[in-house]
């Protein structure tokens, strides 16, 4: 472990009454906890200055290089608590290494996986009272590290100096109206990333480019894009925030492959996993958008499921496009594989279905 982290408690943090009601109802992504963790990177003399302080405002300069080129990582992940009180989180291992898959790509510093480790596991000690209650159903305390490139300097070069933070936000579903089969338009227009591009990366720039396939959903009354690959405008690559799967009349469980376009998903690798459990085949190749249309009408495709961290197993309901539709025969609440991955995975997070893969990770 290279960084060792001082500790300033937040002198005010949000009163018990307050925090309690937020926890009654988080949504996704509005409330920030109490605590962050901060570290900085300097060229020639690598990690330091890990802390954890008060959470608040971050001072930057506007010429910092974050601000004009991007160069930004992020990760996403959960903590949850199990019945008997203690907090654990899902394969955080596997975040810190795409933390530093992400790095390499965008010309930034390795953070160190135990140092990952220790920045998330502080933040959670020191706002355990943030973790929603075990019986709270999904709610967990969604856990936020990111990277971004600090030094005032706007010619382009990678950033003599980076920071690096955790910050946490309690959460609910991120679709709102309760657990329903979302709606989904399929962006034909943008793409989100293309061949040798940075599709694989979880970097800010990814999201933004997600964004006006989103608006162009969400104008159609979708409540998310799905996009395609660049160069073929055929194949299925992912949402903006999720990856897909379908279940086949065939026993297959398929999933768009892995091309260096879409997110490595840490849900998708575990779904591949439990697909055993339900007696289904995983397949990771090209999906061609035509399969999805043809494959719900003609009973091809039993159900189709959206996953992340943020999503958990998220039923798609409807495929829409610019003059037709793909209506899911999976009835109003989703297909029973969909809805039985939900469960067994939200079991192994919360603690009430056994861990049989060694995924969960005590904070
Ligand atoms: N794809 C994108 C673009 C994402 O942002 C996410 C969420 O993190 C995922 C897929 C799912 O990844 P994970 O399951 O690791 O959360
Ligand atoms: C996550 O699931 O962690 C994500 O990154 C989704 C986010 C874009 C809201």
């Amino acid at each position: 472990m290279s960084l060792t982290f001082t500790a300033t408690p937040n002198p005010s943090p949000v009163g018990a009454a307050e925090r309690a009601a937020i926890l009654e109802n988080p949504g996704f992504g509005q409330y920030m906890t109490d605590h962050m963790v901060t570290a900085t990177w300097t060229k020639g003399e690598g990690w330091h200055s890990g802390e954890l302080t008060a959470y608040g405002n971050i001072s930057l300069s506007p010429a910092a290089a974050v601000l004009h080129y991007a160069q930004e990582i992020f990760e996403g992940m959960k903590a949850y608590r199990h019945p008997d009180g203690s907090i654990w989180s899902f394969r955080p291992e596997a975040n810190a290494e795409r933390l530093i898959n992400s790095a390499r790509r965008m010309a930034l510093p390795e953070l160190p996986v135990e140092d990952f480790l220790e920045s998330v596991r502080l933040l959670v000690q020191a706002d355990q009272a943030w973790v929603p209650a075990a019986d709270e159903g999904e709610k967990s305390l969604y856990l936020r590290p990111f990277m971004y490139a600090s030094a005032a300097f706007l010619g382009l070069r990678p950033s003599v100096e980076v920071k690096y933070s955790v910050i946490a936000s309690p959460a609910a579903a991120i679709f709102t109206g309760g657990l329903r089969p979302v709606k989904l338009w399929l962006c034909e227009h943008f793409a989100r990333a293309g061949a040798g591009g940075t599709g694989a990366a979880k970097c800010g720039g990814n999201y933004a480019s997600a964004l006006a396939g989103q608006i162009e959903g969400t104008e159609h009354g979708c409540d998310q894009a799905v996009f395609l690959d660049s160069s073929t405008h055929t194949f299925v690559d992912e949402l903006g925030g999720m990856n897909l799967f379908f279940v086949k009349s065939d026993g297959t469980l398929v999933t768009p492959e892995l091309t260096g376009t879409i997110l490595p998903g840490i849900t998708r690798s575990s779904v591949l996993e439990l697909a055993k459990e339900f007696d289904l085949s995983a397949e990771e190749r090209k999906i061609p958008v035509e399969e999805w249309k043809q494959g719900v009408a003609n009973g091809d495709i039993l159900e189709v499921f959206a996953c992340g961290t943020a999503a958990i197993v998220t039923p798609v309901g409807e495929l829409v496009w610019e003059g037709g539709s793909a209506p899911s025969t999976a009835g109003e609440h989703g297909g029973p594989i969909t809805n039985g991955i939900r469960e067994r995975l939200l079991g192994i997070q919360k603690g009430t279905s056994e861990d049989t893969y060694g995924w969960m990770h005590r904070l």
